[in-house]
């Protein structure tokens, strides 16, 4: 690090780390009142907020926003934002895009893949901007693989896995989310990095899970990943309450 380098932000977790997203204030008051220790402002929010097939649409003045929200509902948790495809790719379009990031209220960001966003992260690291790792399934590039796709299920593919996690630590990552890798890789990325894994679709051998709220919640009926635990019906308990309430007036 240079000597004009600002000090990066502590980000601590304590395993098993118990990590949800959230877009708005209401929802990230209520997962940061729950008692969670790190929200994210996913980029996920193209297809359960947005109503998109994918995250690709989504911009940086769309995170810019949804971070703000959330920021003024969390005390608490620490709040990590994704960096949306095509603002992170050069190290310092990354870094710019992470300001922004971090003015709006992040105290950390995320970012997608493995060795080829070596020299992002290290940049990120030398400029004082905390940073998340995720490797794996990575969903901004779902139309290059033609879907979500389970990582790790060949030898060649699990190696590169574990280097990828190695290489992201040492380039400075505070955490590394695994995203649907098959259970015993991402075994062998928690042994092999010192830095917390956080699996979503990834077995049960992380230091801990993360979850799109509303897979949690039962808020978006019209799809839920085969790996997700329905929590609550929110979608139900919505859709009766707005009925009664047509019923009220109308009937
Ligand atoms: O955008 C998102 O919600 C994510 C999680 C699935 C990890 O990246």
């Amino acid at each position: 690090m240079s000597q004009n380098s600002p000090t990066p932000i502590a980000i601590r977790l304590h395993p098993p780390i118990s990590s949800i997203t959230a877009y708005d204030y209401p929802s990230a008051r209520l997962c940061d009142e729950a008692g969670v220790q790190l929200i994210l402002v996913g980029d996920s929010l193209g297809m359960v907020v947005a109503g998109n097939e994918d995250t690709t649409s989504v911009t940086l003045d769309h995170m810019i926003y949804h971070t703000e929200m959330v920021r003024r509902g969390v005390k608490n948790a620490v709040l990590v934002s994704d960096l949306p495809i095509h603002t992170y790719d050069t190290p310092e379009q990354t870094v710019a895009s992470s300001r922004r990031l971090i003015e709006a209220g992040a105290d950390a960001v995320k970012l997608e893949g493995g060795f080829r966003q070596i020299q992002k992260i290290e940049a990120l690291t030398e400029a004082g901007i905390p940073i998340c790792g995720h490797l794996g399934m990575l969903p901004q590039r779902v139309r290059e693989e033609g879907g979500y796709k389970k990582k790790g299920k060949t030898e060649s593919e699990a190696e590169q896995i574990v280097g990828a996690a190695r290489a992201l630590e040492e380039a400075g990552v505070f955490a590394i989310i695994l995203e649907s890798v098959v259970s015993s890789v991402a075994e062998r990325v928690t042994k092999a990095v010192t830095v917390p894994t956080i699996g979503i679709g990834a077995g049960n051998c992380c230091d801990g899970e993360i979850r799109v709220l509303h897979d949690v919640i039962g808020g978006y009926p019209w799809f839920v990943p085969p790996f997700a635990k329905v929590y609550g019906n929110s979608a139900e308990v919505t859709s009766n309450a707005v009925s009664e309430f047509v019923r009220d007036i109308e009937g």
